[in-house]
């Protein structure tokens, strides 16, 4: 085994492709407390590009090392380490920076995989999952039947929001960009879907029956966000919890007024550091068990290596892409 690793830097925040370096360090030694992981894969998310390019709320000191997620095996143990065995598949916590071939971490922060799942569907099971849980269950009591709303619903998030929905019974209404996207989607689970346009909540009524639509999930922003808070009931909640349009909420008066609604967020990062480990396994455990049924396989468009940093952010930052752009270490 070599005694280096590559790791992927930015030395200070700009365009992704123009500022990422790759870096040699020594293989990392694990504290008392720490084990060694070995990575095996780590996507490349919004919020990693936002993080680069110094958009990300919690702006990080450079250099710094990108990558909010990923999955990788167990190969060293400190000292003190009782928890967790060598050659466990784990899934990293959120501020160790991923895309590097090998980090030590406290094992206390370390999720154990089930066996039966891939590494690069458990790579990708802790954010959009993990948030796709969180807005079906921290917002609304939704009971079986129940429809939810949501846009950008052909991505990551909106993918793991149409399986989980459907697992708990719930109906989604999916609003896309793209029409080539709505058998696809109808195949993964999806009740309803449908283009965005000035149309939707008219199309709405017509493909729900006009029923009582309480959530609505928005990580699109702008118009897009207004027309699915215009296709909510009386009383209903919007959750934003992503801008990809960049544009802000417009919210008129009115659906305050005439219609109570309420409008509400989610960064799952501020979840996850606030949850106990068993408020954290409470979430994970029935997505481990979906991922074994061969669910929540988030859809990759393409792998690279550590070295193809700057194509695979390149690539990550096109529109229209067919799924995720993932770093693949070798095992
Ligand atoms: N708040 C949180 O804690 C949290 C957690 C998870 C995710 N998120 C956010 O959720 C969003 C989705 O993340 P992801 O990882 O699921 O993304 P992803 O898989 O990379 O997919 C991106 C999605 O955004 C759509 N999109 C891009 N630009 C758009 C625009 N101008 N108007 C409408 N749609 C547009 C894409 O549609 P096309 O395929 O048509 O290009 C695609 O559906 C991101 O904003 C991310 O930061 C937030």
């Amino acid at each position: 085994m070599s005694n280096t690793i590559k790791v992927v830097v930015y030395e200070r925040h700009g365009n992704p492709p123009d500022v990422l370096q790759i870096k040699t360090e020594p293989w990392p030694k694990p504290a008392t407390d720490e084990v060694v992981v070995q990575m095996r894969a780590a996507p490349v998310n919004p919020a990693d590009i936002n993080a680069i390019e110094g958009k990300y709320p919690a702006r990080r000191e450079v250099p710094a090392t990108p990558g909010f997620e990923g999955s990788g095996i167990v190969i060293e143990l400190g000292a003190n380490v009782s928890t967790i065995t060598k050659g466990a598949l784990v899934i990293l916590p959120h501020n160790i920076g991923t895309w590097r071939e090998a980090v030590a971490v406290k094992a206390a922060e370390l999720v154990v995989v089930p066996p039966g799942i891939d590494p690069v569907d458990a790579a990708m099971l802790k954010i959009n999952p993990i948030t796709a849980w969180r807005l079906l269950h921290g917002y609304v009591d939704l009971s079986g039947g129940d429809w939810v709303i949501q846009n950008a619903a052909n991505s990551g998030a909106g993918r793991a929001v149409i399986q989980i929905a459907h697992e708990l019974g719930f109906k989604t209404v999916n609003v896309v960009r793209r029409p080539e996207l709505i058998e696809e989607l109808r195949n993964e689970g999806g009740d309803v879907v449908l283009v965005d346009s000035d149309k939707l909540r008219d199309e709405v009524k017509a493909a729900t029956g006009g029923a009582a639509i309480k959530l609505a999930l928005n990580s699109v922003g702008g118009d897009s966000a207004l027309r699915l808070a215009n296709c909510l009931a009386f009383g209903g909640t919007l959750v934003s919890f992503g801008a990809m349009s960049l544009q802000p909420l417009k919210i008129p008066t009115g659906l305050f007024i005439f219609k109570d609604l309420r409008f509400r967020g989610i960064w799952i990062n501020h979840w996850y550091d606030n949850a106990t480990m068993a408020e954290r396994m409470a979430a994970f455990n029935p997505l481990f068990e979906m991922a074994r049924r061969g669910l929540l396989k988030t859809k990759v468009e393409k792998s690279y290596s550590i070295d193809q940093a700057k194509e695979a952010v390149t690539h990550a930052m096109r529109d229209k892409r067919g799924g995720k752009i993932v770093f693949q270490f070798a095992a």
